[in-house]
């Protein structure tokens, strides 16, 4: 197993740029189940996410494979209806399948996801959306079996803007009869890019990015088989990641590739806390801005601030000037790296789901380990800042969602390796 040993603390400097969105991606890549196309890839992120996801399609029949740096899927033939617990355990986004299985073979055995790391996350809005379009579905031993003599069109009314029920219902319904409306729909920017995506295949998707989505269905057999080449939108999560590091580190640094139109609500935070930046189309170049203020914050649905950037605005706010404070509103189990970031000289409490943290903290380099995906880019970023070594251990989370992080930090001047334990 690698870990990361960092030398605090870094100033960095130049232009990072980001990858392609894992969390448009998976999506994305479950709605090939739905085409009989070839479908290329100019630009997927090499995440372990994304190679087990693809794991799981092989599974069903999809063929995939890898030319330079494009990556080639073909789903002409489904012959398999069954993800596998061994293979949905170990990653939550597997239940995409189901509703994309559905629509396509009219059946699907899907395991349940289970618990994670950060909460219960429960998929009770994915099956009710999915009944409501003509599926029958029970849950039997730990699985999923969901079928329908063929899924009729309707109105949806989400109780939450879930964005994976969000998506898996948008894949059920390309191929409803008749038109489906979603409301209360997740508007996020990989909803957006998600949306175009089905058009792309020929589905008649509208209203994808807004919280009413409207979907005609369209026949399989009235799909045009052709080429399909697809760029996937910038990660809207690591971009903000970076712009936090050049930010504790008082660095000047331009953070490329991505929409920063994506990113308003945390970029206009950052302002407030004091940061200095500048918007371009595809970049956000950052300042340095001294020492920022610190801020309350509440995660929310998008365009709201997103959890995914919670832990690392955490580690901001520890070196702020005053007091601020975090109440994590999606998740119910998201703190799991305060510990962590207590042991390198962070001052923060924790109450339910509001977090108090004090500013000013004096960083001091720890050996520590990562618990979730979000919360090892938080110690990285704070062992980047603090005075001394750290050790970063289980970064098998980080390898799920930043693509070479270790290289592209050392690529901007951080003192960051990647060694084998
Ligand atoms: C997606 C993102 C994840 C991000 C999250 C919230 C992907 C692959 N992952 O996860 O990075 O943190 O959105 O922005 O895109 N819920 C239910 N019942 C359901 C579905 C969800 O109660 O049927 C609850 C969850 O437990 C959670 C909240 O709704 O508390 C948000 O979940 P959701 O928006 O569905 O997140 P994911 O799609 O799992």
């Amino acid at each position: 197993m690698d870990k990361l040993i960092i030398n605090g603390p870094n100033k960095i400097k130049g232009s990072v740029a980001v990858s392609s969105a894992k969390n448009a991606t998976l999506p994305i890549l479950a709605a090939t189940i739905l085409s009989p196309s070839k479908i290329i890839f100019d630009n997927l992120p090499g995440l372990s996410d994304i190679s087990f996801f693809t794991q799981i399609l092989n599974s069903l029949g999809v063929q995939s494979s890898q030319d330079g740096d494009k990556t080639i899927f073909m789903a002409d033939e489904i012959n398999n209806i069954k993800a596998d617990y061994d293979l949905v355990r170990k990653m939550r986004a597997s239940v995409l399948v189901l509703g994309p299985l559905l629509a396509r073979k009219k059946e699907a055995i899907v395991s349940l996801p289970g618990g994670c790391a950060i909460g219960s996350r429960p998929v009770d809005i994915h099956l009710k959306g999915l009944e409501k379009l003509g599926a029958e579905i029970e849950i039997k031993k730990g699985y999923i079996y969901a079928k329908t003599k063929g899924l009729v069109g309707s109105k949806i009314v989400l109780p939450f803007p879930s964005v994976g029920a969000t998506e898996n219902l948008m894949m059920a319904a390309v191929m409803a009869q008749g038109t489906t409306t979603i409301d209360n729909a997740a508007r996020e920017p990989e909803i957006e890019d998600h949306g175009n995506f089905l058009n792309e295949l020929g589905f008649k998707v509208k209203g994808h990015g807004s919280s009413t989505i409207t979907i005609e269905g369209v026949k399989f057999e009235d799909l045009k088989v052709r080429e399909v080449n697809y760029s996937i939108i910038g990660d809207r999560i690591e971009a903000a990641t970076y712009i936090i590091a050049a930010l504790m580190m008082d660095s000047e640094l331009k953070v490329d590739k991505f929409n920063p139109e994506h990113l308003d609500f945390v970029l206009n935070t950052l302002q407030q806390m004091g940061a200095k930046l500048e918007r371009g189309e595809n970049f956000v170049q950052v300042y340095p801005s001294g020492k920022l203020k610190g801020v309350r914050i509440e995660t929310a649905p998008y365009p709201g601030f997103p959890t995914d950037v919670q832990a690392q605005i955490m580690a901001l706010m520890g070196v702020c000037d005053g007091d601020s404070v975090i109440i994590e509103n999606i998740f119910e189990n998201r703190f799991m790296h305060v510990p962590e970031l207590v042991r390198m000289g962070y001052d923060i409490e924790i109450d339910g789901n509001n977090a108090f943290i004090k500013g000013n903290s004096e960083l001091t380099g720890a050996p520590v380990m990562c618990t979730d995906l979000r919360a090892s880019a938080a110690l990285i970023l704070a062992a980047m800042t603090a005075q001394g070594e750290s050790t970063i251990s289980r970064i098998y989370h980080l390898d799920r969602g930043y693509e070479k992080l270790a290289d592209k930090f050392a690529g901007i001047n951080g003192n960051i390796q990647r060694v084998k334990e």
